[in-house]
């Protein structure tokens, strides 16, 4: 890539049609074929907002129809010029970009001057008395004690007031789903009851001690940490909340319908200010064995509730809807897990409503009251807010611990101002859901918003998005993103200004701020700052950088800020059946110079899924969870030896040469 000019800015993209596709077995296994499914979402709500459905219109009549999109000539955003008058905050470029690796490299790829060593990995043993990992040894309790299967979301809470510099710490990492056909040498196609039981546990939550000597070594994992737990399907959940108790999420082991046994499908997640983790219930639809379950109501259905689960009823009654029908109730929330008390019970925190949570991240309001952000991760599905009731307050963490179980809960509409201005923008508003103890969805209880969210927002009018993933707000700016990895069911002729791209295979993302910058804000203002995929594709964006000096970027799903102001990173999930690249980690300066300079910094092995990025730019310091290795192919990380792949969590620090 060559230096940046002050000329590499461009024209906005131009439109065009894309197939898609991912792993067969991603999709199977986390997703529960999702993709294959008929869209849940069956709402009237519009595609198109007022004032951009009224331009596209015009334009259609005076260009030939929306196709014609392509070949209107835009002018710069008005954005550009003004954010190009920033001082240069974004600390260059940093490192050398990598060049994308095609998706049949098994290997971790990390820049010149880095080199990487695995944390902690499937199997690796967590809790006391936990055996080593032998693939051809597992059952139920040694998995229990054992770090979990896939590593999505992850976080480093370092020790003491050093911040960055602190050598101790613990992490966290979701154990999102499990691949049989990876973990059992016997796995015969379909699941057996013990098989089973081992997927229950390597599914939830691993928590472990970490220190480092220092700032080029790497950190590794405390066997014998205090604070290690596993969090698995067994696990005692309680819960808070509008629906805590409620009628449908009592079941016949918890006629109280407050203790719920597992999590499950934990996606993606974020950090408290009061030292906690939240973790985001996804694609739990998929455990649940449906078959002959009644739905007069469509409930199930609109939660994507209609598979023959994965076999788990064999080994547990709950996992059958006709068996248990109030079990799938008690699943697709947010949960918070304390990792500095490892006897601490974890919550299910019902007021901040059930779908299937990416995850969630929370700022400050300006009067204190904490604001968690987060994604439904479904096509066409929505972007949500919860606003706490009782303001956070600074060492109280007993009073913290409650702030998310009572308060507002929003959902998003984006309106586009039309494309006459040349940039994908607009304004946005927050429409309730439940505003002080009330809902605001006709004919719904404040308890029935909260457990079939998704219905209920329905009536409310939001924007369907392609797939909203991490929903996060830059530390330093305030500005919130949120990463719209695909929606390859998305028409042309439903395309809007907040979700541009028919066919949108490679995804995108959008920025917004809150008005005041308040994040308990109820309008705010939006702009698309990138509009993934190959580069030499026009119909792609780049923050108004020239398209030549960015890097291919395919299916954002992660975001996360490295502690410098403007240092917005994306991790990837699909370049391999979009770009037929492996997947890996990005850096976007959102400010400076730099602005909309996509870099890759690394990649993950064949057939892995890039997740949970914790950057610490000041030391250079870079740990991600590599997802499921060698999924739909042949893969040997960590190479400790065997050709086992195991999932776990990488740490990239300044080093020479490999391992
Ligand atoms: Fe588990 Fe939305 O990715
Ligand atoms: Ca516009
Ligand atoms: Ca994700």
């Amino acid at each position: 890539m060559s230096t940046p000019t002050t000329t590499r800015r461009s024209l906005l993209p131009l439109l065009a049609a894309h197939p898609g596709g991912r792993s067969a077995a991603t999709c199977h296994y986390r997703c529960g074929d999702a993709c294959f499914q008929p869209v849940p979402n069956t709402s009237d709500n519009t595609y198109f907002g007022d004032v951009v459905q009224t331009v596209v219109r015009r334009r259609s009549v005076l260009a030939g129809g929306t196709a014609a999109l392509a070949g209107v000539a835009w002018a710069a955003p008005p954005q550009a010029a003004a954010a190009a008058e920033l001082p240069v905050t974004a600390g260059g470029r940093g490192f050398p970009s990598i060049s994308p690796t095609p998706a049949d490299v098994d290997d971790l790829v990390v820049p010149s001057g880095f080199t990487w060593s695995p944390v902690i990995s499937w199997g690796d043993p967590v809790e006391p008395g936990a055996p080593r990992f032998d693939v051809d040894q597992q059952s139920v309790e040694a998995q229990k004690g054992q770090a979990g299967y896939n590593a999505d979301y992850l976080t480093l809470r370092q020790d003491g007031t050093r911040g960055w510099r602190s050598r101790r710490g613990v992490i966290v990492f979701n154990n999102e789903y499990t691949n049989p056909e990876m973990m059992f040498p016997d796995w015969s196609g379909s699941v057996t009851a013990e098989q089973a039981e081992i997927e229950m546990a390597a599914h939830g939550m691993t928590v472990v001690e970490v220190r480092r000597k220092n700032d080029r070594s790497p950190w590794v994992y405390r066997k014998r940490g205090t604070r290690n737990r596993r969090i698995h399907a067994w696990t005692t959940f309680a819960v808070d909340g509008p629906a805590a108790g409620a009628e449908w999420m009592r079941t016949g082991a918890d006629r109280q319908g407050r203790r719920v046994l597992g999590t499950l499908n934990n996606c993606a997640g974020g950090d408290t200010p009061w030292g906690t983790v939240l973790s985001g219930e996804e694609n739990f639809n998929q455990y649940f064995n449906s078959t002959d379950a009644p739905d007069p109501d469509g409930k199930l259905a609109r939660y994507g509730i209609t598979s023959g689960g994965r076999g788990w009823e064999q080994a547990d009654q709950r996992f059958s809807v006709v068996d248990e029908p109030n079990e799938v109730n008690r699943f697709g929330w947010i949960v918070e897990v304390d990792p500095d008390d490892p006897g601490s019970t974890p919550v299910k925190h019902t007021a901040l409503g059930r779908f299937k949570h990416e995850g969630a991240t929370i700022r400050l309001a300006q009067d204190g009251r904490a604001v968690a952000y987060m994604g439904d991760d479904e096509r066409f599905d929505y972007v949500y807010k919860f606003v706490s009731r009782r303001r956070y307050r600074e060492g109280d963490k007993r009073r913290n611990l409650r702030l998310l179980a009572d308060g507002d809960l929003y959902v998003a509409r984006f309106t586009g101002d039309g494309f006459q201005d040349g940039v994908y923008d607009g304004s946005g508003e927050w429409l309730p859901l439940v505003v002080d103890g009330e809902s605001h969805v006709p004919g719904m209880s404040v308890a029935e918003v909260c457990t079939w969210t998704r219905l209920a927002a329905d009536q409310v009018g939001p924007t369907k998005m392609d797939r909203p993933e991490d929903v996060q707000p830059d530390p330093h700016t305030g500005r919130v993103y949120v990463a719209l990895t695909n929606n390859t069911a998305r028409t042309p002729g439903q395309i809007d200004e907040p979700n541009p791209r028919g066919n949108n295979k490679h995804g995108h993302v959008i920025e917004w701020r809150e008005d005041g910058d308040d994040a308990a804000a109820l309008r705010f203002r939006w702009r698309i700052v990138m509009i993934a995929g190959d580069p030499s594709d026009p119909t792609t964006y780049f923050d108004g950088t020239d398209r030549r000096e960015v890097t291919p970027i395919s299916c954002p799903d992660n975001v996360a800020f490295d502690g410098e102001p403007g240092h917005l990173w994306i991790s990837t999930d699909g370049a391999p059946g979009t770009l037929g690249t492996c997947d890996g980690l990005f850096r976007m300066p959102t400010k400076g110079r730099d602005r909309g300079l996509v870099q890759q910094f690394l990649s993950v092995p064949t057939g892995a899924e890039c997740c949970g990025p914790v950057i610490s730019w000041k030391d250079r310091s870079v740990l991600v969870s590599v997802q499921h290795p060698g999924e739909g192919g042949q893969s040997g990380y960590p190479y400790l030896g065997d050709s086992v792949p195991r999932p776990g969590v990488a740490h990239v620090y300044p080093g020479k040469g490999k391992r």
